[in-house]
């Protein structure tokens, strides 16, 4: 028992921190370019936090949160989720007194009281973004953009983008009529969980897991045909920036999303090969979110992506080599002047962003060969002394198996450019 974590949490072993600490580093990164600043909110908050935004009929606060009572007698929560901390950090703070968009990302463990399993933890770690006050489709897109983005930064290009529009208070209580109404003749072939929701979370209904309850959903219209004509014209435009922005997309109208603070845009990222636990991410325009948490109202829209689950992704589909920070580029260098010059070059390179390594034990080069591969190195620099001579060196291609020749001089630019 004292040798053991406890269920759904797991230690992080040295090995696979350093696969943590590059997601993180690309997410980073990624953020800096689009121009997100970073925000870091406590672990625990005031429970009425969670259960005013997330919503008191949602599966998180209904069943999942780590409440306790401190020795001060309130109610506290372990977060599950980070956009309610940041929205009251937005507040608390006044960001909205700044100029408008602001935008924030964030990464930290959550906490769920869930069943664990493959992809499912009761602690595991989100990064996120969120931006507040712009009503803009243009930046709804910004945020799948970047959640895009930094599924293929870290090799991930196969996955689906799944996106639907929940409506807004004016349009979604008439959808929601309209379900129960589809649905009442159904209510008592409903699992026991969606009896619950017919009265409370109508729509919920629609992304249960049970067959019996996606099939009886079928009879149910599309929510996109229940939209006012406001929550259309901005699917529209957000689907057309998708598209002008070459991400693809696939509409999908039983798309709710498990927490009950989105208007307009909900959107998740799947991989259809994880299994059950195949949500990478998802996010969604949440307009009334500030305003429930006692601001002014404030539009909002973001994102949350699960470190756990990329990870298990990435392993599934034997994507390594980036994750782990490997030199792209060794330089095998022979005799002393050209070790000097490797040294030289490899350094430059580094300097460039590059990840590079070089022998130090004066190996031969089928040995220095064999070192490279097994850092992992994608192309290999080779220069002798004779190559030296000439001003030249030799780039070998580990992965296609060729070479070629050029200036010794030009090989850094040659490299940035086809890197
Ligand atoms: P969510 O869909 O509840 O959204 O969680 C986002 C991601 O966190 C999921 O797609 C999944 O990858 C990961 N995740 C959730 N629960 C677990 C779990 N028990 N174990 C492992 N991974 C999990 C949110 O949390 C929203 N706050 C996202 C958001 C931000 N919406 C707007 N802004």
């Amino acid at each position: 028992m004292l040798a053991k974590a406890p269920r759904g949490t797991r230690d992080i072993l040295p090995e696979e921190v350093e696969k943590w600490s590059t997601l993180e580093a690309f997410f980073r990164n990624l953020c800096k370019n689009y121009n997100y600043r970073e925000i870091r909110t406590p672990i625990f908050e005031h429970t009425e936090l969670f259960s005013r935004s997330v919503g008191e009929d949602t599966d998180i606060v209904g069943k999942e949160m780590y409440t306790f009572f401190d020795k001060g007698k309130r109610s506290m929560t372990l977060r599950p989720e980070g956009t309610a901390s940041t929205v009251r950090a937005f507040l608390e703070h006044k960001l909205y007194a700044q100029a408008q968009p602001t935008k924030l990302f964030y990464f930290g463990p959550m906490f769920r009281y869930d069943r664990p399993q493959a992809g499912r933890y009761r602690q595991f770690h989100q990064l996120g973004a969120e931006v507040f006050g712009s009503v803009s489709p243009e930046i709804d897109t910004e945020v799948i953009a970047l959640a895009m983005d930094f599924f293929h930064s870290v090799g991930l290009n196969q996955l689906s983008l799944e996106i639907n529009s929940v409506g807004c208070p004016q349009c979604r209580p008439i959808y929601r009529e309209e379900i129960q109404k589809t649905l009442d003749k159904y209510r008592g072939d409903l699992c026991p969980d969606c009896q619950g929701r017919f009265e409370n979370n109508p729509l919920r209904i629609l992304d249960c897991k049970v067959e019996n309850c996606q099939e009886i959903t079928e009879t149910v219209p599309d929510i996109l045909d229940h939209l006012c004509s406001f929550c259309v014209q901005h699917f529209e435009d957000v689907v057309y920036f998708l598209k002008l922005l070459d991400i693809s997309y696939h509409i999908n109208p039983k798309l709710v999303r498990g927490l009950d603070y989105y208007t307009k845009t909900a959107f998740e990222i799947v991989d259809t090969g994880l299994g059950s636990q195949n949500s990478l991410g998802g996010g969604g325009r949440y307009d009334g979110l500030v305003e429930t948490c006692g601001g002014s109202p404030t539009p909002g829209v973001g994102f949350a992506i699960g470190v756990e689950r990329v990870l298990l992704s990435l392993e599934q589909q034997n994507i390594q080599t980036k994750l782990l920070g490997v030199p792209r580029i060794f330089v095998a260098a022979l005799g002393t002047k050209a070790s000097a010059r490797g040294l030289q070059l490899m350094t430059e390179l580094r300097r460039l962003g590059i990840a590079a390594e070089k022998d130090y034990q004066d190996r031969s080069l089928k040995a220095q060969m064999k070192q490279a591969d097994r850092v992992g190195a994608s192309i290999v620099l080779i220069l002798g002394e004779e190559e030296l001579e000439k001003g030249k060196i030799v780039i070998r291609d580990m992965v296609k198996g060729d070479q070629q020749e050029v200036d010794l001089e030009g090989v850094t630019d040659f490299l940035r450019s086809s890197l």
